[in-house]
């Protein structure tokens, strides 16, 4: 049995971190909503109480039976979860003028206690509360403090009374899973491996071994249908189910026409090496067809998403005659989809906000009967990077930036003609091979953040060395064919579009920076885009942030 953590999700910004920390201890866990624990799971080794934006006294505030779990398994709560566990358990949370936000600094840290192993004594901790515990509950003991927080940390090792071993509370006021607590990570092993008693063995070489059977036992004789967009989560899905079934995968990939220059015959390519069974449809005239005048971008969004559900969908129906006819062995009964872990909590969010649906593949319609197949639905992105390497895909293919399923149709300002699109791809394509071609040296906190995400990069002296690409979560050129400006060439007078270039840090697109690229590198590539671009006689730099602006500018 697959040993895991459960995180309890009261609402707070960083619970996907906590996940993401404890996948990183090589230990799958699971994020749910505060009131879903899965009483009677014997898988369950730990649970972690995340953070909150309510206060425990908010009429609204998450409430929790912590009976479900407290003196079963061991528990960390993290802030408002450190909150809770002393409002509900006769500790005093009260607001004071002790509120801390930002960097503190632990005083008489029990080393002493198993949390604490290996802790320096002042450790610099990440602090983010109203609230302050200003009475800790009765066998609770105090394990840590700050110079204004006397209960940064606390716990009771038998919290139901009897001495019953390894079922401790421990309950800290601070945040261990952002990267400005200097101890975090230790903290978390500390609880999850030596207190919880995690084997360690959740990694890419498991994962791959444990779903390839999974597949094989779900899908049986089955046929299954995937949707391949190019890009790194349909295409791990797409190595993964052939591994497990072989060619009774059938992949569609459809070109709108509106991909990256060359992107779809590479693409192709690249899939057949790997031995994956494709359909290429190239579809680009209806798309321009369809699109043909029309500015606004929804109704853009809205025509290329019809689209593509038609395409698809005629190629699903025809591959389901085909196999019956063809008496083929098995059933064509399962879709098969790139869904990732972040995608699904996104959804799941207790606070009721959607902030992402699936756009890509979708409507398909029900008497098409198919079951939905989605292997990646339990992995972070990294982790999806980690399984492809493990495959042995090609790092060009795991590395790539997140492209939008509607293409450069939403990079383009305007109406869209196939003229249009040649011009943006060339410029595009100028760019991206710059930022491949572009090494940096990065330490600290941004070494890590690359780290992180899965880029393969050796630390030697505290370095590392990476592209520009590689350093930056997405890029993109973007055409404002509506926009025209006067430019000189040689002795002549141009009036020609500019384009803008986009490139943005992020860890989940939900929010992002602008990237502070290089003064050279923009000066080479301008240069480059404008004497090589036809039609293009202006480049400028996106210099806008998530919110208030979104990653594309349609
Ligand atoms: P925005 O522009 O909303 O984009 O900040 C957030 C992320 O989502 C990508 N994106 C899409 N991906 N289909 C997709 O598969 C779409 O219609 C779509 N629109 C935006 C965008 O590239 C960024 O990574």
């Amino acid at each position: 049995m697959q040993q895991k953590i459960i995180i309890l999700d009261f609402g707070s910004q960083t619970t996907q971190l906590i996940g993401r920390r404890v996948r990183e201890l090589d230990t799958f866990c699971e994020i749910l909503p505060y009131n879903k624990f899965p009483v009677g799971d014997d898988s369950v080794i730990g649970v972690i109480l995340s953070g909150s934006p309510f206060s425990v006294h908010d009429p609204e505030a998450f409430k929790v039976d912590l009976s479900q779990f407290v003196g079963k398994v061991p528990v960390l709560g993290i802030c408002y979860g450190s909150q809770y566990i002393s409002y509900a358990n006769g500790g005093k949370v009260e607001k004071t003028n002790t509120r801390e936000y930002g960097r503190a600094h632990l005083e008489a840290v029990d080393t002493q206690n198993p949390l604490f192993k290996g802790f320096d004594q002042h450790s610099q901790v990440w602090m983010s509360h109203g609230d302050t515990i200003t009475a800790i509950p009765d066998g609770y003991e105090c394990i840590a403090s700050t110079a204004d927080v006397k209960y940064a940390a606390f716990y009771n090792s038998s919290p139901t009374g009897g001495a019953q071993e390894g079922a401790s509370v421990f309950a800290v006021q601070f945040h261990p899973e952002v990267f400005h607590t200097v101890q975090g990570s230790l903290l978390l092993k500390n609880f999850v491996v030596d207190i919880c008693g995690s084997k360690q063995d959740w990694s890419a070489a498991s994962f791959v071994d444990t779903t390839v059977a999974e597949i094989r036992e779900q899908i049986g004789n089955d046929r299954v249908i995937l949707g391949l967009s190019g890009g790194v989560d349909s295409s791990v899905a797409a190595v993964l189910l052939n591994k497990a079934i072989g060619d009774r995968l059938t992949c569609i990939f459809v070109d709108h026409g509106m991909l990256r220059k060359n992107e779809f015959t590479q693409v192709m390519e690249d899939y057949k090496v790997l031995g994956l069974n494709v359909i290429g449809v190239d579809a680009s005239k209806k798309f321009f067809g369809d699109l043909a005048g029309v500015t606004d971008p929804e109704q853009k969004r809205k025509i290329i998403g019809r689209d593509f559900i038609e395409v698809f969908n005629e190629q699903a129906k025809a591959i389901i005659s085909s196999s019956k006819e063809g008496g083929q062995e098995g059933a064509v009964r399962w879709l098969a989809q790139g869904t990732i872990y972040p995608d699904r909590i996104e959804s799941l969010n207790i606070t009721g906000k959607v902030i992402k649906s699936h756009h890509n593949v979708g409507g398909l319609p029900k008497e098409m009967n198919l079951q939905l197949c989605e292997p990646l639905k339990w992995l972070f992105k990294d982790e999806v990077r980690r399984v492809g390497r493990q495959m042995g895909m090609p790092e060009h293919l795991i590395t790539r930036h997140p492209f939008p399923g509607p293409g450069l149709a939403v990079r383009i300002l305007g109406d869209i003609t196939p003229e249009k699109v040649r011009v943006l791809q060339d410029a595009d394509d100028i760019y991206i091979r710059g930022l491949r071609d572009y090494k940096v040296k990065l330490s600290g906190e941004e070494a890590r953040r690359v780290l992180a995400a899965g880029v393969p990069a050796a630390m030697q002296d505290g370095e590392i060395e990476v592209s520009l690409y590689d350093q930056i979560w997405q890029a993109g050129a973007v055409l404002l064919s509506t926009v025209r400006s006067v430019g000189v060439m040689g002795d002549e007078r141009t009036y020609e579009n500019p384009v803008a270039l986009r490139a943005v840090t992020s860890t989940d697109a939900m929010t992002a920076d602008w990237a502070h690229l290089p003064y050279d590198f923009m000066a080479k590539v301008s240069n480059e885009i404008i004497n090589k671009v036809k039609g293009v006689n202006r480049v400028c730099y996106d210099i806008s942030s998530k919110p208030p602006s979104t990653i594309e500018w349609e």
